[in-house]
C-alpha cells in the first residue's frame, strides 16, 4: 500500500511521470479513471484550497466523495481521532486525504487503515501536494529548464510545512534555495540565509512568499504585521521589471506578504499554482487508488 505522507515517498521519476500526467490534466476535461471509487477527506484543520483542490480532483476523475464536516462530527462527543478514521475507514473509501494541526497523525493514521493515506498537511511537519504543485508550476513556467535557477523562500519559514516539504523537494531538481526572514522565522537550516530581501532580489528567478503562521507562534513574534511587511513585503517597488515569478502557497496576508499591486502583475502566479494543484492532485489521487 503506497500512502503520500511527504514528498521523500515518491522517486524523482516517479514525480516527473506526476508531472506528466498532470500536464494533460490540466484541460480540466472529466476522466473515468476513477468510476466506482471514493474519497473520504477529514481536514481537522481549515482549508480553502487543499480540501476543495482534492474533492475538485476526485470528481473529475469520477469518482465519489465523502466530505467529513469535523465541525459536526462526533469528535465534538469525545471520539478519538483513531476511532474516526477508523469509522470512516470500515466504510471502505479508497483514499483518505487528512490535514491535522499535529504533525505526524496522517503517518500514524496509515497504520490503522485499509487505503492510501495523503497527506493534506500536518502541523509544521509536510505539504507534500502543495510542494508538488509549487514545482510543477516551476517546471511549466521555465519549460522543464529549472537546473540551476534560484528561489528565495520568504518569510516564516520555521513554522511553514510548506516550506518544509519544498526543502526536501526543489534541491532534488537542482534548485539553488535561499532563505529571506527575520531570526525567529529562520529555521536552523545548513543552507544559504539571510534576513535582507533587497539583498537577494536581483540573483533570483522565483519568490516564494510564505505567511506569517501566526496560529502556530508561542509568543506574538511582531509587535505589528506591518513592521514585518516593511522588510518582507513583495512590492512593486522591491522586484520592479525583473524577470522572475511570484508563488505563494495561500491564504495570502494582501500587503503583508505581497502587495495588492504584485497580486495583480502577470508574474504572480498564486492562482495558477491553484488550477495546477487539481492537475496534480488529480495524477497523485490517480497513481495512489490505481496501484493499491
Ligand atoms: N495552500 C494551502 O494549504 O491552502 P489551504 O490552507 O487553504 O488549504
Amino acid at each position: 500500500m503506497r500512502h503520500l505522507i511527504t514528498t521523500k515517498d515518491f522517486s524523482n521519476d516517479e514525480i516527473l511521470a506526476l508531472f506528466k500526467e498532470a500536464k494533460e490534466f490540466l484541460d480540466e476535461k472529466p476522466r473515468t479513471f476513477l468510476e466506482g471509487k471514493s474519497v473520504t477527506t477529514i481536514f481537522f484543520e481549515n482549508s480553502t484550497r487543499t480540501q476543495s483542490s482534492f474533492e475538485t480532483a476526485a470528481r473529475r476523475l469520477g469518482a465519489k466523495v465523502l466530505k467529513l464536516d469535523v465541525s459536526r462530527s462526533s469528535s465534538s462527543k469525545g471520539e478519538t481521532l483513531f476511532d474516526t478514521a477508523a469509522n470512516l475507514d470500515a466504510m471502505a473509501p479508497n483514499a483518505i486525504v487528512v490535514r491535522h494541526k499535529n504533525s505526524g497523525v496522517p503517518h500514524t493514521l496509515a497504520n490503522y487503515t485499509h487505503c492510501p493515506i495523503v497527506n493534506g498537511g500536518d502541523g509544521k511537519h509536510a505539504h507534500p501536494t502543495q510542494a508538488l504543485l509549487d514545482l510543477f508550476t516551476i517546471m511549466e513556467h521555465f519549460d522543464y529548464n529549472i537546473k540551476g535557477k534560484k528561489i528565495a523562500i520568504v518569510g516564516d519559514i520555521k513554522n511553514s510545512r510548506v516550506a518544509a516539504s519544498n526543502l526536501e523537494l526543489l534541491p532534488r531538481f537542482g534548485i539553488d534555495i535561499t532563505l529571506v526572514a527575520p531570526p525567529h522565522f529562520m529555521p536552523n537550516y545548513p543552507i544559504n540565509k539571510t534576513n535582507k530581501l533587497k539583498e537577494v532580489i536581483e540573483d533570483i528567478d522565483i519568490i516564494m512568499s510564505l505567511r506569517t503562521q501566526t496560529e502556530r507562534h508561542n509568543i506574538p513574534t511582531y509587535a505589528s504585521l506591518k513592521d514585518y511587511a516593511n522588510d518582507f513585503c513583495i512590492s512593486k517597488n522591491l522586484i520592479k521589471d525583473k524577470n522572475l515569478i511570484i508563488l505563494h502557497p495561500g491564504p495570502v496576508h494582501r500587503n503583508i506578504d505581497i502587495s495588492d499591486e504584485v497580486m495583480a502583475d502577470k508574474r504572480c502566479k498564486v492562482l495558477t499554482q491553484v488550477k495546477n494543484g487539481v492537475a496534480i492532485r488529480m495524477a497523485v489521487l490517480k497513481k495512489l487508488i490505481l496501484e493499491s
